[in-house]
């Protein structure tokens, strides 16, 4: 358990300003849910609070501690994603790999790109594994 400040937090893809200076207080226990038409940024945000994505500025606080620039791995906290698809008989690192071998990626980049994600998410000990 612990506290979640989002401090006007805003997010933009290139010229695209998604998030536009959000201001959140989660306090310990609460259950929030954020609800709006598609497109409208709730996973742009969920993705920033994880560290999965940076903020383009404002401050994201768990428990007193800014985290805005500290890694996914380190912020104690988990993100279940809406849709995914993992199969049982492939390896983890498999399963990372597949949508990118599915459209045709080179293996070389395949292997960049998950390592740099499994380090992002301190997975690398569990590359080999099934599940
Ligand atoms: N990596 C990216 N590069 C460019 N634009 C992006 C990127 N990720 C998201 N966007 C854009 O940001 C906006 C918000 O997307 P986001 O996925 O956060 O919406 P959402 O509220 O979660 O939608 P849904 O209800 O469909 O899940 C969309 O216009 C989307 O196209
Ligand atoms: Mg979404």
């Amino acid at each position: 358990m612990g506290s979640l400040n989002i401090e006007n937090v805003k997010k933009a893809f290139g010229p695209v300003e998604v998030l536009k200076g959000i201001d959140l207080e989660v306090n310990d226990g609460e259950f929030v849910v954020f609800v709006g038409p598609s497109g409208c940024g709730k996973s742009t945000l969920l993705r920033v609070i994880a560290g999965l994505e940076d903020s383009t500025s404002g401050r994201v606080v768990i428990d007193g501690d800014d985290v805005s620039v500290t890694p996914p791995a380190k912020r104690g906290i988990a993100m279940v994603f809406q849709t995914y698809a993992l199969y049982p008989h492939l390896t983890v690192k498999n399963n990372m790999g597949l949508g990118l071998k599915q459209a045709g990626t080179p293996s070389a980049e395949i292997e960049r790109r998950i390592k740099i994600a499994s380090a992002m998410l301190s997975l690398e000990p569990y590359l080999e594994r099934q599940h």
